[in-house]
């Protein structure tokens, strides 16, 4: 299937960038780190919300894009734990933002099959807005399309933390004595428990950090970090993001399969010639 019967093209640069595409080797999962729309608004001499306003329309085209190319799960990093530090106007604008986002797209999103999780500890989130998030997960829970995971009130390191706690909470009211962790124990225990890890993790607006963002996740996730602020970053730059990470190879510790080639024919005739 051609990518381009799976996402309409809105003008030539779409078409181009979508004939490129290979549908068979899009990421399983991409993680995004939506940085910039305080910069955005900025340089547009307004004020910083309007980059977070500007910010969901981004949102939602990349949401749309990812659920009509077949892209099992999306988590956008929404709400950082570090994010509380913002001034108390820009918090509050925040999470209205994201309440009003789920009253306008959440019937279009289910009409999508998209199903949504909330990662984060939510007992520090607004009540108002944590009723929302339930209500939005429990409407959205057997839909079989795009997985779309939004990091609320998340940190990368708490997401870890809350997992040994579980683990030893486990442990303790088993009466295991002698309870020891493996790395499977530990991904079931995290937020993202049954879903794959990322296999492609953007940063907007060059920024080239991770800022505790699924930590454990990313361990081989291919890294794309762009000059593009947030509220920039339409279609075609994801397609980008896309065309880039299939270029990459991948090998998990393990060598280029050209190079693994050489090296095992290498092999060969070193025995070969140990032999003679
Ligand atoms: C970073 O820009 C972005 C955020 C703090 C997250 C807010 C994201 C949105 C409003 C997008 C919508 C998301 C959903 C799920 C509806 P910044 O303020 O850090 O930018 P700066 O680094 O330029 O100041």
């Amino acid at each position: 299937m051609k990518a381009s019967e799976l996402l309409k093209p809105a003008n030539r640069e779409e078409a181009a960038l979508l004939d490129k595409l290979d549908v068979k080797r899009l990421p399983r999962h991409v993680a995004v780190i939506m940085d910039g729309n305080g910069r955005w608004a900025q340089k547009r001499h307004l004020p910083r919300v309007a980059g977070h306003r500007a910010g969901v329309k981004t949102a939602r085209t990349v949401i749309e894009t990812c659920s009509h190319l077949r892209i099992s799960c999306l988590t956008l990093y929404a709400f950082s734990m570090e994010n509380w530090r913002r001034p108390q106007a820009e918090v509050d604008f925040l999470m209205r933002l994201l309440r009003e986002y789920l009253k306008r797209e959440l019937p279009e999103i289910h009409k999508n099959n998209v199903r949504l999780l909330v990662i984060g500890r939510p007992e520090q989130l607004p009540e108002g807005v944590r009723a929302d998030i339930q209500d939005a997960m429990k409407l959205t829970a057997r839909n079989t399309g795009l997985t779309l995971i939004v990091a609320l009130n998340y940190g990368g390191r708490a997401e870890l933390v809350d997992a040994f706690n579980a683990m030893l909470d486990n442990a303790r009211k088993n009466c295991l004595s002698a309870f020891s962790a493996d790395e499977q124990a530990i991904s079931e225990h995290l937020y993202t428990a049954g879903l794959p890890d990322p296999d492609l993790l953007i940063r907007t607006s060059g920024e080239m950090r991770v800022s505790n963002f699924l930590l454990w996740q990313i361990a081989y996730a291919e890294i794309y970090v762009t000059e593009t602020l947030w509220p920039d970053f339409s279609r075609p730059r994801l397609l980008e993001a896309f065309l880039d990470f299939q270029k990459r190879e991948r090998r998990y510790g393990g060598l280029s399969s050209a190079k693994g080639r050489a090296v095992s024919a290498a092999a060969g005739k070193a025995s070969q010639e140990s032999e003679d």
